[in-house]
């Protein structure tokens, strides 16, 4: 019998130096949550944290158990002001899948995986090539010789991509870029009833955008992932308009925030290990590795949510029915039990892929090939292009508070 709710509330007031939404250096209080409170409840955000593999792991894999519907609900709840926003403006969506769960997510996924094949986005490689190409040079052409990885290159490569995937126009990028920032600070950030004002408006256009993606390929189909989705529906493929357009309304946030941040905190740390970023440099069949092990240690998604279903435990602390439940995989992935001196950056590391930075089980992310793709064709360009690369000296990298998405707001470069 574990430790019941009220006496793990109790052990958790000090929260052994954890704080949810701060993400500069989250790793050393993630170790005393190893070591001192592996399962804790903390106050703050009504959530036990859990911070060991195994414990993390397990609950990712019982899904029944632990469900993820509230996945994507706002962490601060909405203020009537917000929500009159969304009814008036008839933003009727939540999740294209990661919050849906079986029958329904079975049978939506089934479908999504027909149209989302990895030989889909495997032909989009030499694509990503030519516009990963065109952006460094275009950070060079500015002749400074120096630039930010993530407003030159991160922030438009992932973007063009998916885009070009799902079938949305170019021009669209900054809006949709903007609107998905929107998403993620809406439901993840720390915001007051008028904070969150703008970013309701910003849905709303978001999801009409989503909706129209649908109206249109059914008039104008064309080669991309909206024609083929419509296309299985008519097939006879169980799938409605809504739920195509919940999934683009997904894909077109989780299919290059994510990346974005993949490929800056890939930059980041292979500079920061500069004897890394040499090895690559040398030898580029070393970038699939490194990419893991930047999954591993600094991975773009740190923390991710569940709901227990029923009474249960974790790793001997009992769960009441209907407890929030944040699995902190940014820890996991450090915990030393299964991934020797955790700490240490090694791209050579045999098991790194064994992180949990994209979820594990039923909802184990959909688009984690196509991400790792463009990472690893961004890093052969630019050790191809700029092998003198170097980190700004001086310029401290801070990253956003957020209790899920760890994004860093500038990745300075010299070369
Ligand atoms: C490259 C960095 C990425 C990271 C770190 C990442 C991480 C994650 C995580 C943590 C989950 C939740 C897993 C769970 O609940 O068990 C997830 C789910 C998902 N991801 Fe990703 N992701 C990335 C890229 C992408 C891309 C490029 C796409 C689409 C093109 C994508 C689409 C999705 C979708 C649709 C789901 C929901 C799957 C489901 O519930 O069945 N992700 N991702």
């Amino acid at each position: 019998m574990g430790a019941t709710a009220t006496e793990t509330k109790a052990f958790g007031k000090d929260y052994h130096g954890f704080e949810p939404f701060k993400l500069n250096d989250p790793f050393p209080s993630y170790k005393e949550l190893r070591e001192e409170a592996p399962v804790m409840w903390d106050d703050r955000i009504n959530m036990f944290v859990v911070s060991r593999y195994e414990d993390v792991k397990g609950v990712f894999e019982d899904w029944e158990t632990f469900s993820s519907k509230d996945a994507q609900s706002p962490i601060r709840p909405l203020g009537a002001a917000a929500k009159k926003v969304l009814s008036d403006g008839n933003f009727t969506t939540y999740s294209g899948l990661s919050a849906r769960i079986p029958p329904e997510h079975t049978r939506i996924r089934a479908v999504a995986t027909k149209a989302f094949t990895p030989r889909r986005y495997k032909v989009l490689e030499p694509f990503i090539r030519d516009n990963a190409d065109r952006l460094i040079d275009e950070m060079i052409a500015k002749g400074m010789n120096e630039g930010d990885i993530l407003t030159d290159l991160a922030y438009d490569l992932p973007t063009i991509t998916i885009f070009a995937l799902i079938g949305v126009p170019t021009d669209m990028i900054d809006v949709v870029k903007e609107w998905a920032t929107s998403r993620a600070t809406l439901t993840w950030a720390d915001l007051t009833d008028d904070q969150q004002v703008p970013h309701a408006h910003n849905m709303v256009a978001y999801w009409d955008f989503c909706q129209s993606l649908v109206a249109n390929a059914k008039v104008n189909p064309g080669d991309n992932l909206v024609t083929d989705l419509v296309n299985l529906q008519s097939a006879g493929e169980e799938i409605t308009d809504h739920e195509i357009a919940s999934f683009l309304y997904s894909l077109l946030f989780a299919g290059h925030e994510t990346t974005t941040t993949l490929i800056s905190n890939s930059v980041r740390q292979l500079l920061i290990h500069s004897e890394s970023w040499d090895a690559i440099v040398e030898d580029p069949a070393k970038i699939p590795g490194a990419v893991e092990e930047v999954l591993r240690t600094a991975g773009s998604i740190v923390a991710w949510r569940r709901t227990a279903e029923r009474d249960a435990t974790i790793g001997g602390v009992d769960i009441p029915k209907d407890s929030k439940v944040l699995l902190v995989m940014g820890s996991a992935n450090r915990d030393p039990q299964v991934f020797a001196d955790p700490d240490k950056f090694d791209i050579g590391r045999e098991n790194a892929r064994n992180h949990l930075s994209f979820g594990f089980g039923i909802h184990y992310c959909i688009g984690n090939m196509l991400g790792k793709l463009q990472t690893r064709v961004a890093l052969e360009e630019l050790t191809a292009k700029l092998p003198t690369l170097k980190i700004k000296e001086g310029v401290q990298i801070d990253f956003g508070d957020n209790l899920s998405f760890r994004v860093p707001l500038t990745v300075p470069v010299v070369w």
